[in-house]
């Protein structure tokens, strides 16, 4: 089924499948820049427990950090983070990919939880920004 025209709708199907397919990723979901505060991220499509941290300010816990520094940030281990918004109890290790307009600009991010520890590696990072630049292509 290849009929998604809205970011929305593609964003939507591509945490469905990132959930449904790949056993470790156990929360899956897209933050997006404000439009008119650049330095917040909200809540955007997601699949997983609801989180109470729908609205993010850049440099706060794992996505903002990564909001902040525009690298990819991974954490193998929740409990060691120090600046960490924690979701769920169950999560163990993070991934957050920053999303770019082509200008270089922030716009979103991609970002996973695991139960697992140390569940994210350089494929997952390699995998997931080839998706961030795909979007950056189609929508930004
Ligand atoms: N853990 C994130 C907050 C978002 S939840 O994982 C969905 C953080 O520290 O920024």
């Amino acid at each position: 089924n290849s009929n998604y025209k809205t970011k929305e709708e593609v964003m939507q199907r591509i945490v469905e499948l990132l959930s449904e397919r790949i056993d470790y990723y156990n929360w899956v979901g897209f933050y997006l820049v404000d439009n008119k505060d650049k330095g917040l991220l909200t809540l955007g499509p997601f699949v997983g427990e609801p989180t109470e941290h729908e609205k993010i300010k850049f440099g706060q816990g794992i996505c903002g950090q990564a909001a902040s520094s525009k690298k990819t940030f991974i954490v193998g281990d929740v409990t060691k983070e120090e600046n960490y918004l924690s979701c769920s109890p169950k999560t163990k290790s993070e991934i957050v990919v920053p999303i770019f307009d082509k200008k270089g600009n922030i716009v979103g991010e991609i970002d996973i939880d695991s139960h697992q520890k140390d569940a994210f590696d350089q494929d997952d990072k390699l995998f997931l920004e080839e998706i961030a630049r795909l979007i950056t292509d189609r929508f930004y």
